[in-house]
């Protein structure tokens, strides 16, 4: 749809927060939204949920479900995207987040920051050599796909497989009603793949076991009746693609950030200490992921608004980080802004509540990582060319960010 005067401004900031064409910047349609009301009509008879309170209340609450989400958003989908925990409710979810949070323990993930490290000193010392490069394809999505390879045990010969098969199921993420049928069909094949890739892996891993994450959930399929083979897949899948889909474009947000607000890269260069704080500004200034849905399962009031049992919500995360009744010069992006106290706000770029991202601290990690070493390594990195967006409205972000590097010169 194109703007025209018939068009109310509320509709077209609708259409706009779902457009690929508004990918570049949905913050002007969020803007709109929130000034709005609470909740506006959105599609598939959802109502959106504009402001950070009443976000935070529906995510906070388990009364309002993840489960329906894949027959709201994919009603006519061929392929069973929902072996995976992201979208089940108790007992399921218990029971199988509670086996893969083994993985995650503090000690696992602070074992990971050394990886994380060295992977970024080798990919910044070929793009500083390069010059000229995309960050996005330099940078942004190496690390992360390495990283979650390596969690979970994907050789390297594979990891090239694994990228295409997690863009194709990360763009049908997105409602079918927004996906060409291309993408649609890629979609249903990346989901084949992605099966007939783990089904080989996990019967290797079987006869040769590893100290990985396959090697560990193919395991517990094995000896004991508490996960069956389909959500053993699932669980895989959710995590290779929650995984690094998402830190891929806080990676590429993030720097984007620093670039259009010099002041800020200067700020972090002069005190790479600012790394830590940032990545949570980053995370709630250009969220990787822009929505999520939830399903009331009883009577329930939010906002004074009453929702009757299976309504549905879209629940705009990228719009509750952006709301100035949550945080003071909310467009701003102010490096400092989780540094001190008293603390602001909680973002809500990884979710709230039973659905809490299990990857929080990975993803931190990888960032901080990065901003560290781009703190201290790049004297200059300017802008080449606009940035190039992906159509992806849940997982959003760009698709080339070509910029001009200049190592820091040594004293
Ligand atoms: C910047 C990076 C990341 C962002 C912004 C992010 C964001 C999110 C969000 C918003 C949710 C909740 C979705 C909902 O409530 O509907 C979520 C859940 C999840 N994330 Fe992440 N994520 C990131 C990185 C990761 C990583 C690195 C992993 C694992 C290696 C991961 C694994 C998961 C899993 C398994 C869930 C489902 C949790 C559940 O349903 O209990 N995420 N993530």
């Amino acid at each position: 749809m194109t703007p025209s005067a018939a068009v109310h401004p509320v509709q077209q900031a609708v259409v706009d927060a779902f457009s690929p064409a508004a990918r570049h910047d949905p913050y002007p349609a969020y803007d709109v939204l929130r000034a709005a009301g609470p909740f506006v009509p959105g599609p598939h008879g959802t109502q959106l949920v504009t402001r950070h309170a009443d976000c935070e209340a529906i995510l906070a609450d388990p009364s309002w479900s993840h489960a329906e989400e894949p027959a709201l958003l994919h009603p006519d989908s061929d392929v069973e995207l929902a072996g995976s925990f992201l979208w089940l409710e108790p007992p399921d979810h218990t029971r199988l987040r509670r086996l893969v949070s083994a993985a995650f323990t503090p000690r696992r993930i602070e074992r990971m920051r050394a990886r994380a490290v060295e992977l970024v000193d080798g990919l910044l010392d070929s793009a500083l050599a390069a010059g000229e490069v995309d960050l996005i394809e330099s940078l942004a999505y190496p690390l992360p796909l390495t990283m979650v390879c390596d969690l979970l045990g994907v050789p390297a010969g594979a990891h090239a497989d694994v990228r295409r098969m997690s863009a194709g199921i990360a763009r049908g993420l997105d409602p079918d009603a927004l996906l060409t049928p291309a993408e649609l069909d890629a979609r249903t094949r990346a989901v084949q793949d992605f099966a007939a890739l783990f089904t080989e892996l996990i019967g290797r891993r079987r006869a040769h076991p590893r100290q990985d994450l396959i090697t560990a959930l193919a395991q517990v399929e094995a000896d004991r009746d508490t996960l069956s083979e389909h959500e053993l897949l699932g669980t895989l899948l959710i995590l290779v693609v929650a995984g690094h889909e998402t830190t891929v474009n806080l990676i590429g947000n993030g720097l984007l950030g620093l670039l259009r607000h010099p002041d800020q890269f200067a700020r972090l260069r002069a005190d790479p200490d600012l790394a830590l704080p940032a990545v949570d500004e980053m995370l709630r200034h250009d969220p990787p992921v822009h929505l999520t849905t939830r399903t009331a399962r009883a009577e329930l009031t939010v906002g004074g608004r009453v929702f009757a049992p299976g309504d549905a919500v879209i629940v705009l995360l990228g719009s509750a980080n952006r709301d100035p009744e949550a945080f003071a010069r909310p467009a701003e992006l102010d490096l400092s802004r989780y540094a001190g106290e008293p603390r602001p706000r909680r973002h809500l770029a990884f979710g709230l509540g039973l659905h809490y991202c299990l990857g929080a601290s990975l993803a931190r990690l990888e960032m901080e990582a990065v901003l560290r070493a781009v703190a201290t390594r790049v004297g200059r990195c300017e802008l080449l060319a606009e940035p190039l967006y992906r159509p992806n409205l849940v997982v959003r972000g760009m698709s080339e960010l070509v910029v001009r590097l200049q190592e820091e010169s040594t004293p």
